[in-house]
């Protein structure tokens, strides 16, 4: 039937390696693309398939299943397993100040005049993964010297992921964009390799495992960053998210988005851009054009 298919077709262009040969057969895939879609708001589509299905294929086999369906029924009764499946597909990669020239405008454009009204902001890493994105808002509050009761959220449904993030601890690529001043100032050297995230740093965030399809969100929030982490929700779970982000920020707060990202129901969510990835609530008081905090 039409709607069991996933809504893009396999690309047929690429090349498909031995490991990522599919398991059962192709309609046996595209069963279960359909069903993660459908079921839990994946969609695995997004992806290169060659990448994805070698990832998928090496999870399945340890389970010692020989198709990918039975696999789906089989990890959505069994807690552990499902949760270790979604670990396996879901890419935590990040790094600090990620995309340097949005952190320079988010900095620049929203960060310092909106702590000029309230030194006291609350922000949120909606998709923290390994903690890279909440230590470097932690750091650009350090920077212009925000209040005491200025804090940052880190949310995300991987607890492998959060674990890590609590640690702190940094490999030197992860922390290339980070200058030596705030090196020297906020991390701890382990050795040639790795660094370690001050307890003066790690104070300024709070770790949280939630799920953003499914869990409540906070209200009030100043300014909401979800980057990179949509990327295989389908159309009807971004809707959504966007329009709870929408009813989440406070009436002056700012929605900052990945950038490669935009959001396709930003009038249907009651938010508006003020230039590319970064949007505020319709009734905001911010200005159509003129970036400036509204006081
Ligand atoms: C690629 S990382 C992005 C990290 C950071 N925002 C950045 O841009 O560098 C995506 C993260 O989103 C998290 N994520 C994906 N879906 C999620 C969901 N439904 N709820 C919470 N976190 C989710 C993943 O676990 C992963 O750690």
């Amino acid at each position: 039937m039409e709607q069991d298919l996933p809504r893009q077709p396999l690309d047929k262009n690429e090349r498909i390696s031995p490991e990522a040969e599919f398991i059962s057969n192709e309609a046996d895939y595209l069963k279960f693309l359909d069903r993660l879609y459908n079921e839990e708001g994946i969609d695995l589509a997004q992806y290169k398939q060659n990448q994805m299905r070698r990832r998928i294929n090496m999870t399945i086999k340890q389970t010692g299943h020989n198709t990918y369906c039975s696999f789906l029924d089989y990890a959505k009764a069994n807690e552990n397993v499902y949760r270790k499946f979604i670990d396996r597909i879901t890419i935590n990669v990040s790094e600090f100040i990620r995309n340097p020239e949005k952190f320079t405008i988010l900095e620049t454009n929203y960060l310092r005049p909106m702590l000029k009204g309230n030194p006291n902001l609350t922000i949120w890493s909606a998709g923290c993964s390994t903690g890279e994105e909440p230590y470097s808002l932690a750091l650009l509050l350090k920077l212009n010297k925000a209040g005491a009761g200025a804090k940052i959220l880190g949310w995300d449904f991987d607890r492998k992921a959060l674990a890590k993030a609590a640690e702190g601890i940094y490999n030197v690529e992860a922390l290339k964009n980070v200058s030596k001043d705030l090196l020297d100032k906020y991390f701890k050297r382990l050795d040639s390799e790795r660094y370690q995230v001050t307890d003066e740093l790690k104070r300024l965030v709070r770790f949280e495992n939630h799920n953003l399809l499914e869990d409540r969100f906070p209200t009030g929030v100043d300014i909401i960053l979800c980057r990179n982490v949509v990327i295989y929700f389908n159309e009807q779970s971004k809707r959504q998210l966007f329009i709870r982000f929408g009813q989440a920020l406070a009436k002056n707060g700012l929605l900052m988005i990945g950038a490669s990202e935009r959001i396709a129901n930003s009038a249907e969510s009651g938010l508006r851009a003020l230039q590319p990835f970064f949007y505020v609530r319709n009734e905001s008081d911010w200005p159509e054009t003129k970036r400036t905090y509204p006081r």
